[in-house]
């Protein structure tokens, strides 16, 4: 009668430790709750599964759950993802928005739920539903671009190619205007002729431009953020510029997926003597274009540090702590705390210093390094 007794106690302590564990880590047995959710605006971009890889990197020794869930280019797809993380009671959302205005209903939904926004890499916009914004310097990165064709293109009167990144992505305004900004001056002293926007030509002169003047030019040379488009676009340019428009000439192409599309296009035609063309992530594949002389440059937005602030900051959020920020970003609606990080001009000078001995990517990732 004893001994049943024992093994029956220590079933008992058994059984309960065993509850304990499970309610502990979260993770074990059917429960789903999650406490951090992170939504990324499509799979079909290699800086956004980058940045899935970072974050899975970075949390794979955490104590707290996380989902992440790709909205694939689509608002509704978007908001049916913060809505399945608040069904799984996540208490701080991290979220690139597909369309910065959009995205707002989705997180006015979480913050009704006291979820805490944090938006990533892009700003949500025309909402006070943002509690803080974890970024790079965007300004700077489109002056970096700006300047890289400053410095590598040769004589006067340069056919200037403009590209910019999609309407509905508040970065492709900043990335812009912070090109403008340094470009202007140049392009007033006749270093550079616009090859491919009349409203960009018609406000070449003003080297401080309005949301709405800004907007008038992305209008006109907007990828989408889609290397199809891009490549479409490039073509139609290239077929419509007359012979003073070929040459020696600079692009300014906002981003890596569309820099490669673009180079290909202006690489295969055979009045394009040569060209200086711009890009930003540093995906592989424009690492190797990079290499192999077929992009100029890239920036470089070392993707580890955004996550690692933007996981500081969800963590001293759940802790009750006060997140560290830098500055505040508007988005037209409050002036939204931001943490921001700095970007670094990548070529095929500093390729190797700034991506390999960094340990970003591996040098056997690369040919002809
Ligand atoms: C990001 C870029 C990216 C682009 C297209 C921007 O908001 O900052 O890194 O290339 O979106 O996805």
């Amino acid at each position: 009668m004893k001994k049943v007794w024992k093994l029956f106690s220590v079933l008992i302590v058994m059984t309960v430790l065993t509850g304990m564990l499970g309610a502990c880590s979260g993770k074990t047995g059917g429960s789903s709750k999650v406490s951090v959710g992170i939504v990324l605006p499509t799979k079909d971009e290699p800086r956004w599964v980058q940045d899935e890889q970072r974050f899975k990197d970075a949390l794979a020794d955490s104590d707290y759950t996380t989902e992440i869930l790709f909205s694939q280019g689509s608002s509704a797809k978007e908001k049916e993802n913060v809505e399945t993380l608040l069904n799984k009671g996540i208490e701080v959302l991290i979220i690139a928005p597909h369309d910065g205005a959009a995205a707002g209903s989705a997180v006015e939904a979480a913050k009704k739920e006291g979820v805490t926004v944090i938006a990533y890499d892009r700003l949500i916009t025309e909402t006070d539903a943002v509690d803080y914004y974890v970024t790079f310097d965007s300004l700077a990165v489109g002056a970096a671009q700006g300047q890289y064709l400053i410095d590598n293109v040769k004589g006067t009167n340069v056919p200037l190619y403009l590209y910019a990144g999609a309407s509905s992505d508040n970065n492709a305004f900043l990335f812009f205007e912070g090109a403008w900004k340094v470009l202007q001056p140049k392009i007033a002293d006749g270093t550079f002729v616009i090859a491919n926007s009349t409203e960009a030509e018609a406000l070449k002169d003003k080297q401080e431009l309005t949301r709405d003047e800004l907007g008038k030019i992305l209008g006109q040379v907007t990828t989408n953020w889609d290397p199809n488009e891009a490549k479409n676009k490039a073509q139609t340019h290239l077929t419509a510029a007359a012979a003073n428009l070929k040459g020696d000439v600079a692009v300014l192409a906002p981003n890596d997926g569309t820099a490669r599309s673009i180079a290909d296009v202006f690489g295969t035609d055979s009045d394009i003597s040569s060209f200086v063309v711009t890009g930003q992530d540093a995906e592989k594949a424009s690492i190797q274009y990079i290499i192999d002389g077929k992009q100029s440059m890239t920036v470089f937005k070392d993707v580890r540090t955004l996550v690692a602030d933007a996981i500081d900051m969800a963590i001293d959020i759940l802790d009750d702590k006060k997140p560290e920020t830098t500055g505040s970003y508007n988005n037209g609606k409050v002036d939204v705390k931001a943490k921001q990080t700095d970007v670094i001009v990548v070529d095929e000078e500093n390729v190797k210093k700034e991506l390999i001995d960094s340990e970003y990517y591996e040098a056997s990732e690369f040919k002809g390094l």
